[in-house]
């Protein structure tokens, strides 16, 4: 049988390219393996924050496109919104009573984002139990996930040890699955990472072609002349070396010798060109699905179709062992 991966997207923001780098990409690469793979758009995890109802709704269907533009294909993968698969919040309830909340409390994601002024709300606080069930419910084997994510999988690890050892083994023990391209940093500050939170050094997906050409252009470097990849001393240009690897496929050793003695300025120019030709596919698939709201949700709740059966089969399972039923 097929070894199985989940995966879930947040829809939190307009997506960018360290988005698409660091998650996405990898989620369509693993299409082609032989997985069975549930992509799901994460939407009541995107509510724990304080949010303006309008402006979720227009993003988590922005999060559909982007994900479908971007190749992830319903032929090949369950797509389907989390809310539309009730049996994820139902699991959540019976595993939040295995949990502790000392557990909850060691949660760096929690932790960050209370310093940081959000209300620490019960959905905040319990957000790791929900993405347990997302991934227990349907027994993955495997979870891509960036290392912000690490800690959750880990405590989603710890809960299906728990259940299992007070009701007997009922759930597969999902391991990480991790991303070459670690951490796309920022256009204009190379030492933070890239993030819709910081516009100006941020690469969107919807960027057009003269905005991505002035944000790689003006993007910082260091006061040498020569390009070389040394991400510690050389953070600026060895970023860009690093995102024109993963949008080429040309490893950084070689694209150091093809652009051997010439300025930033080629070495930019030759980026922007090549980011713009490997964008206008994605934004003009993107185009035509905004237009098409209905045909993109559509998919989902075909998606959502093949989904609830295998969750409200799993959902039963854990009922009986619980001893619900
Ligand atoms: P942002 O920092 O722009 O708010 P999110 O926190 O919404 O981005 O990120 C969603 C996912 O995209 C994360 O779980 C992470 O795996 C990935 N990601 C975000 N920013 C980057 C980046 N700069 N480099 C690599 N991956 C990233
Ligand atoms: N918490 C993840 C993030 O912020 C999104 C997510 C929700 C997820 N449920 C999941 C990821 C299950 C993997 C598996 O990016």
């Amino acid at each position: 049988m097929s070894k199985i991966i989940v995966s879930g997207l947040k829809p939190s923001g307009e997506l960018h390219i360290g988005n698409y780098l660091g998650a996405i990409k990898q989620l369509v690469e693993l299409q082609k393996k032989d997985y069975k793979r549930f992509y799901f758009i994460a939407d009541y995890h995107a509510l724990t924050t304080k949010y303006d109802p309008k402006e979720k709704r227009e993003q988590i269907f922005n999060m559909a496109v982007d994900a479908l533009a971007s190749g992830i294909d319903p032929k090949k993968s369950i797509i389907f919104l989390q809310s539309d698969v009730p049996a994820h919040n139902n699991l959540a309830w019976l595993l939040g009573t295995v949990t502790s909340s000392g557990q909850l409390n060691r949660m760096i994601e929690y932790k960050e984002k209370v310093q940081a002024g959000h209300v620490p709300n019960a959905g905040l606080l319990n957000y790791p139990i929900l993405m347990a069930a997302d991934i227990l419910i349907y027994d993955a084997n495997f979870v891509p996930v960036g290392e912000d994510q690490r800690q959750h999988l880990e405590l989603t690890r710890d809960i299906a040890e728990t259940f299992n050892g007070r009701f007997g083994k009922t759930f597969q023990l999902p391991n990480a699955l991790h991303n070459e391209t670690s951490r796309v940093m920022s256009l204009s500050d190379p030492t933070k990472k890239m993030s819709k939170t910081m516009p100006n050094g941020c690469l969107f997906l919807s960027d057009p072609p003269k905005v991505v050409e002035k944000k790689i252009m003006s993007a910082q470097t260091d006061s040498q002349t020569s390009i070389s990849f040394d991400p510690k001393k050389r953070p600026g240009v060895s970023n860009l070396l690093s995102i024109y690897s993963s949008i080429s496929g040309k490893s950084t050793e070689k694209l150091v010798k093809e652009f051997e003695g010439k300025g930033y300025a080629g070495f930019k120019k030759s980026l922007a060109k090549e980011m713009v030709a490997f964008l206008k596919p994605l934004q003009t698939k993107r185009k035509k699905l905004l237009k098409d709201r209905r045909g993109v949700m559509k998919i989902l709740e075909a998606g959502a179709k093949k989904a609830n059966p295998i969750a409200e089969k799993k959902l039963a399972e854990v009922k009986k062992r619980a001893g619900l039923i």
